[in-house]
């Protein structure tokens, strides 16, 4: 049996060769998930204009969890506010199930966490977990309660965000994320700022929940951490250095729990780096390394 199975991986040619999706800027898709068409972007402001994306074809279906990898700078933060709806493409389009995504945004059908946590500080870790469930109107009271519960928080629930370690505040987060039960979530490098072990136990504690939400949402997590990616994911895509394109796409079909002393863990990360570095060292690296 070789040791890459050869549907877990998707050579940078057959992405990019992959066929279009059809235009949705004129009818939505009908599949459910994440899909993106054609999305580039070009900031222009007073220093110039910086191309940080070109155009990029990304179908996350309903439920998967997609690892979004790339150098820093390569239009990571980018693609996601723009899948967000936090931010209009300079083409292309994104769709949210039949939605575009400010309008299931605006109905708190996204979760959204980033590496700042973004509680507001006159608010108690309750009111600001249970805050996207009451802009909601709509899911249990006891929500909020339950996930802090679940996260570990509930002898905070009085507490204010100040009063908290990094690592409370992004639990905080990350059950004020989860609250309104979102079909789809965000993540931007959510626990970047947080030692080693915290991360590891916040990466946990997001599939935990993930399988204990009503319907497991579609997820998108922007990482630059390898190994984190192939701990969580169940397909990662990698972006080249700016302007970012899709070089690289792997599902990922190891079991949960993950451990990094697993033979295929280690071959995935392996693979996974070679692809994120410049091309000229990927022409040193020893034929026989490939997978
Ligand atoms: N508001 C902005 N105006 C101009 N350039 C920007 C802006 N935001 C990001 N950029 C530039 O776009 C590129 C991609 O940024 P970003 O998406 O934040 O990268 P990443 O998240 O992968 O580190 C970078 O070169 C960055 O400097
Ligand atoms: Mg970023």
């Amino acid at each position: 049996m070789p040791a890459w199975p050869e549907s877990t991986l998707v050579p940078p040619t057959d992405v990019l060769a992959a066929p279009r999706q059809p235009q949705p800027s004129v009818t939505a898709p009908a599949s459910a998930g994440i899909a993106v068409a054609g999305v580039a972007h070009t900031y222009v402001g007073q220093h110039g204009r910086v191309e940080a994306l070109t155009p990029i074809d990304l179908r996350v279906p309903a439920g998967e969890f997609v690892a979004l990898l790339g150098p820093s700078g390569c239009g990571k933060s980018t693609l996601l506010r723009i899948i967000c709806g936090l931010l209009q493409p300079s083409r292309g389009s994104v769709w949210l199930a039949s939605e575009l995504p400010a309008a299931a945004r605006k109905r708190r059908a996204v979760g959204w966490l980033a590496q700042e946590d973004g509680l507001l500080p006159w608010r108690t870790v309750l009111e600001n977990v249970d805050l996207p469930r009451r802009l909601a109107h709509q899911g249990d009271p006891e929500a909020a309660l339950a996930l802090l519960r679940r996260v570990g928080l509930d002898g905070s629930a009085r507490q204010y965000p100040h009063e908290l370690s990094g690592g409370m505040r992004q639990r905080a987060a990350l059950a004020r994320a989860l609250v309104a039960q979102p079909p789809f979530l965000l993540l931007d490098e959510p626990f970047a700022h947080l030692d080693e072990l915290t991360r590891d136990r916040l990466g946990e504690l997001l599939l935990e929940l993930r399988e204990e939400s009503a319907v497991r949402p579609t997820t998108v997590l922007v990482t630059h951490s390898v190994g984190e990616a192939v701990r969580l994911a169940d397909r990662v895509v990698v972006l080249s250095p700016r302007p970012g394109r899709l070089v690289l796409d792997v599902a990922l079909d190891l079991a949960q729990p993950r451990a990094e002393h697993q033979p295929r863990f280690g071959a995935l990360v392996q693979r996974l780096k070679r692809a994120l570095r410049p091309a000229p060292t990927d022409e040193l690296v020893p034929s026989h390394t490939a997978l």
